[in-house]
C-alpha cells in the first residue's frame, strides 16, 4: 500500500496507472471501523484502484473540544487498509490541506441544507466538509467517491457540491452498519463507556419505533411527539433534534406527503458524545 502525504505524489501515484484504470476514493477522518470498511469493499469491487483518505478535518468541527477529542488511531488505520488491500493511504498534515492563511478560507453555502437539523446544530460544519470534500477530489481526481449513508445530510450536501462545480466524480452511497444493538457505527462510539453505549442503542430503537407508526399510519408530528418522549425517559440522552425529513430536499414535514420518499434524521447527545442517526422509510 502507498503512503501519500502530499498532493504531488498522489498525483504521481494517479497519473502512474494504466490508460482507462479507474479511481475509486474513501473520504474519511480515520479511526477505521467496519463501517469504513463497507466503504472501502465497494470501491475495491467497483474500481481498479481504492485510495482512502484520512484527515481529521478541523474546518468541519465547530466545537474545538469535539476536535481534540475525536480519535486518532493512525497505527491501527494503516494495518487496517493494508489488510482490505487499499492500494493507497493519502493522510496529509494540515499545512497540505490548508496552506493559506485562516481568515482567507473559503466559505460554502448550501442554502436550506445549511439552516435545518446538522447545518442549524452545528454552524459551519458543512461548509467545512464542502471545502474539504473539494479538495480531496481535485486532489485524488476519483471516478468514484463513496460516502456513509449514516451521514444522511452530508450526503445530500456533497450530491449538490459535486453538480454544481460540475466535478466529474459518481458518488456512492453506502448503507449503515450496525453492530448487533442496532447502534449504527461510528467512530465517535469509541469515546461511550459500556454503560453509555447500551443507552446509545435507543437512537436506532426510537427510529425503528417511528417507522412503525409511520406504517401504521400515524401523523408525522404526533410521531416526532412521542419519539422526543421516549428519549425523555432516559437520563443519559439529551436530544438535539428528532425530524422527519423530506429526501429529495430536506425539507421538515409535519404531514405525510404522498409520494415522498422521507427519512427520520435525530442527534443525540449520549453523555458527552453527540451521535447521529437516522432510517428512511417511503
Ligand atoms: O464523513 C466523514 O468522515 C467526513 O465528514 C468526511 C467526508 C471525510 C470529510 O471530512
Amino acid at each position: 500500500m502507498k503512503l501519500l502525504q502530499d498532493v504531488s505524489s498522489v498525483r504521481n501515484f494517479t497519473q502512474k496507472r494504466a490508460s482507462k484504470q479507474k479511481i475509486g476514493l474513501v473520504p474519511t477522518m480515520g479511526a477505521l471501523h467496519q463501517g469504513h470498511q463497507e466503504l472501502l469493499k465497494a470501491s475495491l469491487q467497483d474500481n481498479d484502484l481504492t485510495i482512502c483518505s484520512i484527515y481529521v478535518n478541523p474546518t468541519q468541527f465547530n466545537n474545538p473540544d469535539d476536535l481534540n477529542k475525536y480519535p486518532r488511531t493512525l497505527e491501527h488505520d494503516l494495518k487496517f487498509l493494508e489488510k482490505i488491500g487499499c492500494n493507497a493511504v493519502f493522510y496529509p498534515p494540515n499545512q497540505v490541506m490548508y496552506p493559506g492563511e485562516e481568515q482567507q478560507l473559503l466559505q460554502l453555502s448550501f442554502g436550506h441544507l445549511d439552516n435545518v437539523l446538522e447545518g442549524q446544530h452545528r454552524p459551519g460544519h458543512f461548509s467545512g466538509v464542502g471545502l474539504v470534500v473539494t479538495k480531496l477530489l481535485n486532489v485524488v481526481q476519483p471516478e468514484r467517491a463513496y460516502f456513509g449513508q449514516k451521514d444522511l445530510q452530508q450526503l445530500a450536501i456533497i450530491r449538490q457540491m459535486v453538480q454544481e462545480f460540475f466535478i466529474p466524480v459518481e458518488i456512492i452511497s453506502v448503507p449503515i452498519v450496525r453492530e448487533s444493538s442496532g447502534l449504527a457505527l461510528s467512530s465517535r462510539n469509541q469515546r461511550l463507556s459500556f454503560e453509555e453505549k447500551q443507552v446509545a442503542t435507543q437512537l436506532y430503537q426510537t427510529l425503528l419505533f417511528a417507522q412503525q407508526q409511520y406504517e401504521s399510519g400515524v401523523s408525522l408530528s404526533t410521531i416526532k411527539e412521542q419519539s422526543i418522549n421516549q428519549f425523555s425517559r432516559h437520563a443519559n440522552i439529551r436530544v438535539e433534534y428528532f425530524e422527519a425529513v423530506r429526501m429529495r430536499d430536506f425539507q421538515i414535514l409535519e404531514e405525510k406527503m404522498e409520494a415522498d420518499v422521507i427519512a427520520f434524521c435525530v442527534a443525540a447527545y449520549v453523555g458527552e458524545v453527540r451521535l447521529i442517526d437516522n432510517i428512511i422509510v417511503s
